[in-house]
């Protein structure tokens, strides 16, 4: 039985998981926080638990209230007014809020940004392409998803880099003082409320911004409230910045680890082609996502998955990374192979919580990658494999730092 939670499995847990999708497959553990959950590895059983209404988001109906903290990973998301979320609810009202926002989060509105990420893109690598060397996640990885969602949300230009301090209190905690954390999330929701309450005074009917759109969409006559509408930037931000600085540095890693993967890739965008691209940025979704566990689910009656009996009030934790790499499902699931075609992998989920941001998630992937090799052609990793540490939350697998070089 591998020892989970450990360094070493922070930093590579694919091996552990691989022995639990032999021989645990749906398996008991204790987690670091004292909690007992279970474990989903197979990608049959993973898929289909994600989409079982009989397990619910709502901490509710976890038997033990007392462990509540911290079930997603938003800190202080105990606070009432932070919990109305997608990803802690069920229908009919995940199915109210989920419809509402997606009048105004469209695949459309994304399509639309396309030139405004590459644009924030480009400014990041000018900001260290004289240099020659980097850390990609703090200087490139980590502000594009911050800038692209505040653009996006309608946050004026001069506030974005409060929120860039806000979030990058956000994304170093569990090593950073605690009190910052909350303070950090604090300064954010109140700062989207008052930006809220002021757009909806304003009312202007030409604005584009996302938040102009969450304020005026309506489905049946029905509105979001300003609490609901609060909440719902607050998701989109938190939901979408940490996978997203992930995806752009484990797939950053993984090229920059796999060269032969990496030169195919970097003469097709160079060559203008978009197709491998496509595919890429979903295979190294597949192969080191950036959700390594999808977000907390409880039973709300027993049930069995993959032929084991799980009681009512327990939680279940679906781990997207083990599932990916499932024998049973994917040709040689360890390789990486950047033109996987057959690649229905677990990355953005599945089911009625399934990524609502997959769209701005796939543009600011693809966007980040291609120019990253086109613009810093030689980059290369600036350090020992062995030596780069991975941060050790229980939801999220991505890099501290990814230190590179680069001809100037
Ligand atoms: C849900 C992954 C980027 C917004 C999810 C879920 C996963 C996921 C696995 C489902 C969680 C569960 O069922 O427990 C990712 C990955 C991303 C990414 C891998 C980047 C590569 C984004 C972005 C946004 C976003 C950019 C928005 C700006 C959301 C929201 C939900 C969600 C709102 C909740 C949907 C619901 O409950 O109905 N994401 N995400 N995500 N994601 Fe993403």
């Amino acid at each position: 039985m591998p020892e989970l939670f450990t360094w070493e499995f922070a930093s590579d847990p694919y091996p552990a998981y691989a022995w639990l999708r032999e021989h645990a497959p749906v398996h008991r553990t204790t987690l670091p926080s004292g909690v007992e959950a279970w474990l989903v590895t197979r990608y049959a059983d993973a898929r289909q638990a994600l989409a079982d209404q009989r397990l619910s988001k709502n901490p509710a109906h976890h038997d033990e209230p007392s462990h509540a903290k911290g079930r997603t990973g938003i800190p202080g998301e105990r606070k009432a007014d932070l919990m109305t979320h997608l990803l802690n609810i069920d229908p009919p009202d995940h199915t109210r809020l989920r419809r509402l926002v997606s009048k105004a989060f469209t695949p459309r509105r994304v399509a639309e940004f396309a030139p405004r990420v590459q644009e924030l893109t480009d400014e990041l690598i000018d900001g260290l392409a004289a240099r020659g060397s980097a850390d990609l996640i703090h200087e490139f990885a980590f502000p594009l998803p911050i800038y692209a969602i505040c653009d996006l949300l309608g946050v004026p230009r001069e506030d974005q880099d409060d929120f860039r301090d806000w979030a990058g209190m956000m994304i170093r905690h569990g090593k950073g003082p605690r009190g910052g954390v909350a303070r950090s999330v604090k300064k954010m929701r109140g700062y989207l409320a008052e930006l809220i309450h002021r757009k909806r005074a304003e009312s202007d009917e030409n604005a584009t911004d996302l938040i102009s759109g969450l304020i005026r969409a309506s489905d049946h006559g029905e509105h979001l409230t300003e609490n609901e509408a609060a909440a719902m930037a607050f998701i989109l931000l938190f939901a979408g910045f940490e996978t997203t600085v992930n995806l752009i540095g484990n797939g950053t890693y993984a090229l920059l680890t796999h060269p032969e993967q990496r030169e195919r890739l970097q003469k097709s965008v160079r060559a203008g082609e978009r197709e491998l691209l496509a595919t890429g940025v979903e295979e190294l979704l597949r192969f080191d996502g950036p959700v390594e566990l999808a977000t907390w689910r409880f039973a709300t009656r027993p049930l069995t998955i993959g032929g084991q009996d799980i009681a009512a009030g327990d939680p279940v934790l679906v781990v997207l990374a083990a599932a990916d790499r499932d024998p049973a499902r994917f040709t040689e699931p360890d390789t990486l192979d950047l033109s996987r075609r057959d690649n229905q992998h677990l990355g953005y989920g599945h089911g009625i919580h399934y990524c609502l941001g997959a769209p701005l998630a796939r543009l600011e992937g693809q966007t980040a990658l291609a120019t990253l090799l086109t613009r810093l052609p030689d980059l290369r990793l600036a350090a020992d494999p062995a030596e780069l540490r991975w941060r050790g939350g229980l939801i999220m697998r991505g890099l501290r730092t990814l230190p590179v070089e680069f001809t100037p």
